[in-house]
């Protein structure tokens, strides 16, 4: 765990990841890690956001001469809403995970950090896809990888919640009635099922033995979504490459940059 700070007492620092819990956040380590490999003297933290003070939150670290942010569960949707200048894609999927105090500006690096990742797992050129989850991270992964080629198809233990996301976006997607793998690339899961230790009910049997199991959560346990398609036999993914992927675009938004990539992976490995 990190020490995250309750962000009324926040540091003197540069940027910042917010959240609500954000002690398990792996950021700090990772963006310090960066900066001190190119000699910046930045500093990054972790502060504990409540949703209903993020506003004043903002405002406060903008006053204290923060330069941006990240933003993590479950303050995304309302830092899009925030942002006097959010990109078109955060203005489409209503979610933001890099903000820039300096012009007020808004982008979403988690969406094309996820497709950074894919062609060196063989995921490239496009393959279906089994979406599962209907959530904010889903709304954001499902444009990104319509938007790169990949045809859907998406599941959600809610079925209404997941036809209203397709609805809403304009997806091409499929609407599946079961979570059903066959004919599929990639299994994507970006439910928060593992946070009550519970596993998507996938119908592992039916899967492409060559297919990926791709879970956008990463921590030190395998969730159970991995563990059952693993031993079904399907190569899994956690979600510690994206992290690593969106850290160095967040990154190079706000410095100009290239990011120190293998640094980062380092740090967080
Ligand atoms: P996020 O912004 O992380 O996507 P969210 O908006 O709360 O979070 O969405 C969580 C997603 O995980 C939803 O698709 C939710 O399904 P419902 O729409 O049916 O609630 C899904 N989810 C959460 N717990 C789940 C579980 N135990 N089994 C299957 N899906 C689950």
């Amino acid at each position: 765990m990190n020490k995250a700070y309750e962000w009324r007492d926040a540091p003197q620092a540069d940027f910042a990841v917010l959240g609500d819990p954000v002690n398990h956040s792996l950021s700090p380590r990772m963006h310090q890690a960066a900066y001190e490999s190119l000699h910046m003297r930045h500093k990054y933290v972790a502060l504990r956001v409540p949703v209903n003070e993020l506003e004043e939150a903002l405002e406060f670290l903008t006053k204290k001469a923060y330069r941006g942010v990240n933003l993590t569960l479950p303050l995304k949707e309302t830092g899009a809403r925030w942002a006097k200048r959010p990109d078109d894609f955060v203005r489409r999927v209503g979610s933001a995970n890099s903000l820039n105090f300096l012009d007020g500006s808004a982008i979403n690096t988690d969406a094309p950090g996820f497709i950074d990742t894919l062609p060196s797992l063989g995921l490239w050129p496009p393959t279906p896809v089994l979406l599962l989850g209907a959530g904010g991270a889903a709304r954001a992964l499902s444009v990104a990888l319509e938007d790169a080629g990949h045809r859907l198809k998406i599941y959600n233990r809610t079925p209404d919640r997941a036809k209203k996301m397709i609805a809403d976006l304009g997806l091409k997607a499929e609407l599946m009635k079961e979570p059903n793998p066959e004919d599929v690339g990639l299994v994507l899961n970006t439910t928060s099922a593992a946070i009550s230790d519970e596993a998507v009910p996938v119908q592992w049997y039916r899967a492409n033995k060559k297919a990926i199991a791709y879970d956008i959560s990463y921590g030190l346990e395998m969730t159970p979504f991995l563990f059952q398609a693993g031993l079904a036999g399907l190569k899994v993914v956690d979600g510690l490459e994206m992290l690593v992927a969106q850290g160095a675009r967040s990154f190079e938004w706000w410095l100009g940059t290239a990011a120190p990539f293998d640094v980062m992976r380092q740090a967080v490995r």
